[in-house]
């Protein structure tokens, strides 16, 4: 089954073109990276699909529902790692997952475990009590990443979920996604990580300029660009070095 699709999906900020056009499906049971320079229309893309922009015209469907027109069938359906984080910052570490969890219709005793789970796999048991606002940044996105994953939503939508958070921590959200994914949940990520791109990403999108360019495995973009390191091979699709798409 198909897990996200977009049709020409396009978002314009007065007379500026932010998103173009952009289609693309994704199968269930994928981690699909989306890579582009900053500004490339990233995170414009992802919160057009989670329902937080409206676009300008187009369709995104998440597991066949409409975002737009049945949006809170959709939001059901996706946890979401937006790129400012989102948690509220006068609630504590607990308290915003205690919240979110009980939006979502989580069972106390589930929620508490699941709660604690992540905390201790993130490595914030002994910022469980501290208001958000007083946490780091990548204490916060840590707080946030939880909360995307605290009900095990079929959609994962993660706007460059590690960033800001040091290598054991990165490493946990890594393998959280990777083990996401092999149960057949359905993950879309942005991230400038070529390394986390060539480790966790089966299928990869090249967007510069609000358009989609490229999209296909690590080795279809690595053949298509005629490069080994990934990051040579994301330069030359960036610029635009190759005339095929995939
Ligand atoms: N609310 C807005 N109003 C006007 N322009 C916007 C708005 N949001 C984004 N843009 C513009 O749209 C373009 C795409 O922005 P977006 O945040 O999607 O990029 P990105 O690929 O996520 O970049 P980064 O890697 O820096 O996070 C940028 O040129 C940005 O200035
Ligand atoms: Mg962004």
């Amino acid at each position: 089954m198909i897990a996200i699709e977009t049709f020409s999906l396009t978002k314009k900020f007065g007379s500026f073109t932010a998103v173009r056009d952009l289609s693309f499906k994704v199968k269930e049971g994928i981690i699909f990276g989306l890579l582009g320079p900053n500004g490339a229309g990233k995170t414009t893309t992802l919160r057009m699909i989670y329902g937080a922009l409206k676009p300008t015209s187009g369709i995104a469907k998440i597991l066949g529902v409409d975002v737009a027109k049945e949006p809170l069938k959709a939001k059901k359906l996706m946890g979401i790692l937006p790129e400012d984080t989102g948690i509220y910052p006068r609630l504590t570490a607990e308290e915003n997952l205690i919240y979110f969890g009980k939006l979502r219709g989580m069972e106390r005793s589930t929620l508490e475990m699941r709660i604690d789970n992540l905390l201790g796999i993130l490595k914030l048991e002994k910022k469980r009590y501290i208001i958000a606002d007083k946490l780091s940044r990548g204490q916060k996105q840590k707080v946030a990443f939880a909360r995307a994953i605290l009900d095990e939503p079929p959609i994962l939508l993660l706007d460059e979920p590690t960033l800001g958070v040091d290598v054991m921590s990165a490493r946990e959200i890594r393998r959280l996604i990777k083990e996401y994914a092999s149960s057949g949940k359905t993950v879309m990520l942005s991230t400038h990580n070529m390394w986390e791109v060539e480790k966790l990403c089966g299928r990869i999108g090249i967007i510069s300029n609000g358009q989609l360019r490229y999209i296909g495995s690590k080795d279809e973009l690595e053949k298509l660009a005629g490069e080994k390191e990934f990051e040579d091979v994301f330069i030359r699709l960036v610029r635009g070095e190759t005339i095929e798409t995939v």
